[in-house]
């Protein structure tokens, strides 16, 4: 390894042995609780939360430090129901000629369908977009490593930020997304993987009967 180019790093968090193990119980005990909330009241959620879960986002790595993510925040209610359209539409086409019966029944204990009425209601939407490739000064373009797989961690950050702020999230992904780059004016190479709704949920607060995996079933220590 060469490390002509590195530099000491100032503010490592050291924490004390004693203190770091109940941090990081205190840190999973607070994502326990975090869900997918799909009805939301009409409160706002104050900017400086969403900024700052974008900001908590933008620290994620990433391959070859290529940052390829863009945010897109829409507050704008005219907006929101133009969204709403068109996801809308690429859903209706989406439940019933693209999507087999497999598909179906693993939504089934979700009961959605292909009706998004948070996308208007709920305070905020972030659309998340993943760059595909790095224009050069040629006009040529320069390729993007392991896009998906940065932009998704940096959603993780986002949206763990989000929670312990208070703020409800769901991560919806509708089927075709192209409509987004010219809804909000974003170039092609950068492709839509998400849209973050963000809000506070309308009391009283429901999510689908489901449960998580047990640790033993997703871990083990070899
Ligand atoms: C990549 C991804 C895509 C998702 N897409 C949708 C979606 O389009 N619509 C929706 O209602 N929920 C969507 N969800 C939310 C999941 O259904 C939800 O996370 C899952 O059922 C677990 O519930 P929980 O988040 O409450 O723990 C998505 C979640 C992920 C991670």
């Amino acid at each position: 390894m060469d490390l002509k180019n590195y530099v000491p790093l100032k503010n490592f968090n050291w924490q004390p042995e004693k203190t770091a193990a109940e941090i990081s119980s205190q840190f999973a005990t607070s994502m326990s609780t975090r869900r997918s909330i799909r009805n939301y009241s009409s409160k706002e959620v104050d900017d400086t939360i969403i900024r700052n879960a974008i900001l908590a986002a933008s620290s994620s790595p990433s391959g070859a430090n290529q940052q390829p993510w863009f945010f897109g925040v829409i507050k704008n209610k005219p907006l929101q129901s133009t969204l709403r359209k068109e996801a809308e539409k690429c859903e209706k086409s989406f439940y019933e000629q693209q999507a087999d019966t497999t598909f179906k029944s693993a939504l089934e204990p979700l009961g959605t369908d292909h009706d998004k009425p948070y996308l208007e209601t709920a305070s905020h939407l972030i659309v998340v977009f993943c760059q595909q490739k790095i224009p050069q000064e040629d006009g040529s373009f320069a390729p993007v490593y392991y896009g998906i797989k940065s932009t998704s961690i940096a959603v993780g950050l986002m949206i763990s930020s989000l929670h312990l702020s208070g703020v409800a999230t769901l991560t919806h992904t509708p089927a075709t997304m192209s409509f987004l780059n010219d809804i909000l004016d974003v170039p092609r190479y950068y492709r839509p993987q998400f849209i973050v709704v963000a809000g506070y949920p309308e009391e009283p607060v429901k999510v689908p009967a489901i449960s998580r995996k047990p640790f033993q079933d997703i871990c083990k220590f070899y």
